[in-house]
C-alpha cells in the first residue's frame, strides 16, 4: 500500500534523493519550500519516478505564523501520515554570525527554531495518529561547540534535544522519532568547501534515511556510520584541550 509522506524542505539535494526513493515505491508525496517553481519540477519528476499522488505547497520556515495554516490540508488530504520528513537548512556565515546579532538570530531560527514550531504542531498530530514516522535532518555540529560553526551548531544541538525529548514523550504513542546526523554531504550547501574522504553523496544518505525509517529505528543516526566513531571522540574530548584546538 502506498505510504504518505511529507517532506518540509523538498528543495534540498539529501531531501531529493530521499523524495525520489519514495517515488520509485509508489508512495504519496506532499513537499514543502519556498520556491513554488522549483517544488514543480521535483513534483513532475516524482510521478515520472512513479509516485502515486503528488502534492505541493509553499512554506518560508521562518514564517511562523503560516505554520499552522500550511500543515492543517495535508492531514485533510492523507488522514494519515506515515512520514514527516524536515529537511530545510542553511550553513551560516560563522565570522559574519559574530559581527551581526541579527543574522545570528536568522541563521537560529531557520536552523532551529523554525523545525521546533513545526514538530510541536507535527508531534499532536502524530500523538493522535498512534503511529507513524517523525524524522529531521540535523548534524553532527550539533555534538559539540567548535569555533568555525558554534552558530549552526547551537541549533542543530538544540533541535537534537528537542527530538530525544520528543522520542521520550511519543514512545508509549507508537511514533518514532528519528534524529538524522548526516557528516558531510556534497550539495549546494557545501558547494565552495573543498571534498576529501569523509564525504558522503546525498544518495548514499538518502538511502540510510530509508533504511532506518523502513527498520522502524527509534535513535539517533549517524551517516554514514563512520561519524558514530568520530564524533565520541570528539565528544569525550577534554574540554581543557579541546577549548586549545583550533576545530
Ligand atoms: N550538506 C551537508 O554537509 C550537511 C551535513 C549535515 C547536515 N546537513 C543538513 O541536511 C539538510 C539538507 O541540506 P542539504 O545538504 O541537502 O543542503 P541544500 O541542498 O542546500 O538544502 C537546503 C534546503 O533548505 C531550504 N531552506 C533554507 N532556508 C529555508 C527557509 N527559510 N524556508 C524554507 N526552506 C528553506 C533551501 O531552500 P531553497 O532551495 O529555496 O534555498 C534548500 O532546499 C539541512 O538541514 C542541513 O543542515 C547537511
Amino acid at each position: 500500500m502506498s505510504k504518505n509522506i511529507v517532506i518540509i524542505g523538498a528543495t534540498s539535494a539529501i531531501a531529493q534523493a530521499t523524495l525520489r526513493l519514495y517515488a520509485e515505491s509508489q508512495d504519496n508525496l506532499y513537499l514543502l519550500g519556498r520556491n513554488q517553481e522549483q517544488l514543480e519540477t521535483i513534483a513532475a519528476d516524482a510521478r515520472v519516478r512513479g509516485a502515486n499522488e503528488v502534492h505541493t505547497a509553499v512554506l518560508d520556515v521562518n514564517e511562523f505564523a503560516t505554520h499552522e495554516s500550511t500543515l492543517n490540508p495535508i492531514f485533510d488530504i492523507f488522514k494519515t501520515v506515515d512520514l514527516a520528513l524536515i529537511a530545510h537548512g542553511t550553513l551560516p556565515n560563522q565570522p559574519a554570525c559574530e559581527k551581526d546579532v541579527h543574522l545570528t538570530m536568522t541563521e537560529l531560527s531557520t536552523n532551529g527554531i523554525s523545525t521546533i514550531s513545526l514538530l510541536t504542531l507535527l508531534a499532536n498530530r502524530f500523538e493522535q495518529q498512534q503511529k507513524g514516522c517523525i524524522a529531521v535532518i540535523t548534524s553532527v555540529a550539533g555534538d559539540r561547540g567548535r569555533q568555525s560553526n558554534y552558530v549552526y551548531g547551537a541549533a542543530k544541538g538544540m533541535v537534537s534535544i528537542f527530538l530525544q525529548g520528543l522520542r521520550n514523550r511519543l514512545y508509549d504513542h507508537k511514533v518514532q522519532v528519528l534524529d538524522i546526523k548526516p557528516g558531510f554531504v556534497d550539495t549546494p550547501m557545501t558547494a565552495d568547501f573543498k571534498k576529501g574522504a569523509l564525504w558522503a553523496k546525498p544518495e548514499q544518505i538518502a538511502k540510510s534515511i530509508v533504511k532506518a525509517i523502513d527498520k522502524k529505528q527509534n535513535k539517533t543516526l549517524y551517516t554514514p556510520l563512520f561519524w558514530m566513531g568520530i564524533m565520541f571522540i570528539i565528544r569525550n574530548i577534554p574540554e581543557g584541550i579541546f577549548k586549545r584546538l583550533k576545530l
